[in-house]
């Protein structure tokens, strides 16, 4: 029988529009949907290069205005890949047209922004869903199936850092395709709203909310030329964030985020402490989940190695057998996956908008302790 179709507008051909429209295209060969996923339009200024896009990925047309994307009866869904100053204004347009909307991370650039998109998609009453694809790496979520297992007891620390070293070089410039994420206006913020978004996501997901934050920050360049005005201008985003956190199970936290760590390209990092054991994940060695369990016999206690590839382990049943492990493009193709049996089912998987605006609340915290330099409560959605 023929499944019904879910019609997908993109918006945007970057990093993100191309790791989506790979989910797309793989997540109804991999996991049995109840749709139909179809690559029905793609959106970019330029109408060549949403041409070449759209030929490359197998969409069927283009888009040069995000706003007739919207207008269009035969898409079902709004996907926003687009940079931070963009999510807002398009999310309120798709919700007002009654359009599902996946849209990438963070939410807005602030958790005001948030807050409007939010009331957005729940006024309209349209299904909504967030980027925050490292819940969906078969390890993580399996650290979340032994957290909520209770294997790890009382939780004592959480720690998490994420580094990269691309913005050393003070020749770099700011603003412009590609280096809009040092261009504070259309970015919102740096390393807080960008890399420690992912880990405060993680973080909540595993362990509950973030209650209270201590923070500083730190721009190390201070002025780079702008690439759209021509201009040397100072720098707005925050190079490096550091923030300890209190969280509401009484457990505390490090996190740490920064593009100055010269060799590190995408170290992300989690690690939870608890009464009876610990875990520790890797992004550059995703697929392996380490854990301690003190219940283990002495002279056999030890850090597990667990490579997570078996088909008992998270979405691993639906791909190759046992021992062969899948990567970083397969997180999208589980959100994917997700979504759309939530869609089959009636459900909303998470994060939905709401649960991303409590992260928004987590680095707007952050900001402002680094700001004015003492602890500050995190408001809770
Ligand atoms: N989930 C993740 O792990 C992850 C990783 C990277 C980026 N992101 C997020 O994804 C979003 C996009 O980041 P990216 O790395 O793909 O950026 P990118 O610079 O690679 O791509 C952005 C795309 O948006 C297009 N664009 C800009 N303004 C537009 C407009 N008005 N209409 C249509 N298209 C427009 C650009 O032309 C470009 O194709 C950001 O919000 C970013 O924070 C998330």
């Amino acid at each position: 029988m023929a499944k019904n179709q879910l019609n997908i507008g993109m918006v945007g051909y970057g990093f993100m529009g191309r790791a989506h429209s790979n989910a797309f295209r793989k997540a109804g060969n991999f996991f049995p949907l109840d749709y139909d996923i179809v690559l029905k339009a793609a959106c970019a200024r330029s109408a060549d290069k949403a041409q070449a896009f759209a030929d490359n990925w197998g969409y069927e047309s283009i888009e040069t205005d995000w706003r007739k994307l919207i207008e269009r009866k035969d898409i079902d869904v709004i996907d926003i890949a687009s940079p931070n100053d963009t999510h807002k204004e398009i999310a309120l347009a798709a919700a007002a047209a009654g359009k599902m909307i996946l849209c990438e991370k963070p939410l807005g650039r602030n958790a005001t922004e948030s807050e409007e998109m939010v009331a957005a998609v729940e006024a309209a009453g349209v299904k909504n869903m967030v980027w925050y694809n490292y819940r969906r790496v078969p390890a993580v979520t399996m650290a979340k199936q032994l957290v909520e297992e209770g294997r790890l007891g009382r939780i004592f620390h959480y720690r998490a850092k994420f580094l990269q070293d691309w913005t050393i070089n003070a020749d770099l410039p700011q603003g412009g395709a590609a280096l809009w994420r040092l261009d504070v206006d259309v970015a919102g913020s740096g390393v807080t709203g960008d890399l420690l978004a992912h880990c405060i996501d993680t973080a909540m997901w595993l362990n509950g909310p973030i209650v209270e934050v201590s923070a500083m920050t730190e721009t190390f360049v201070k002025e780079r030329m702008h690439n759209l005005t021509g201009k040397v201008e100072k720098v707005g985003i925050d190079d490096a964030s550091i923030f300890m956190a209190r969280f509401a199970n009484g457990s505390l936290a490090t996190f740490e985020a920064t593009r100055y760590a010269r060799g590190h390209k995408a170290l992300y990092t989690l690690e939870m402490n608890g009464e009876k054991a610990s875990l520790f994940w890797d992004l550059h060695d995703l697929h392996r989940l380490q854990y301690f369990d003190h219940a283990d016999e002495g002279k056999l206690r030890a850090w597990r190695n667990i490579h997570v590839s078996d088909g008992d382990q998270p979405y691993m049943k639906n791909w190759w057998v046992p021992g062969l492990q899948i990567g970083y493009e397969h997180s999208f193709v589980h959100q994917v996956a997700d979504f759309v049996t939530g869609l089959g089912e009636g459900t909303t998987p998470s994060p939905t908008f709401r649960e991303a605006l409590q992260t928004d609340y987590v680095t707007d915290a952050v900001l402002k302790s680094a700001r004015e330099r003492n602890w500050q409560p995190v408001k809770q959605s």
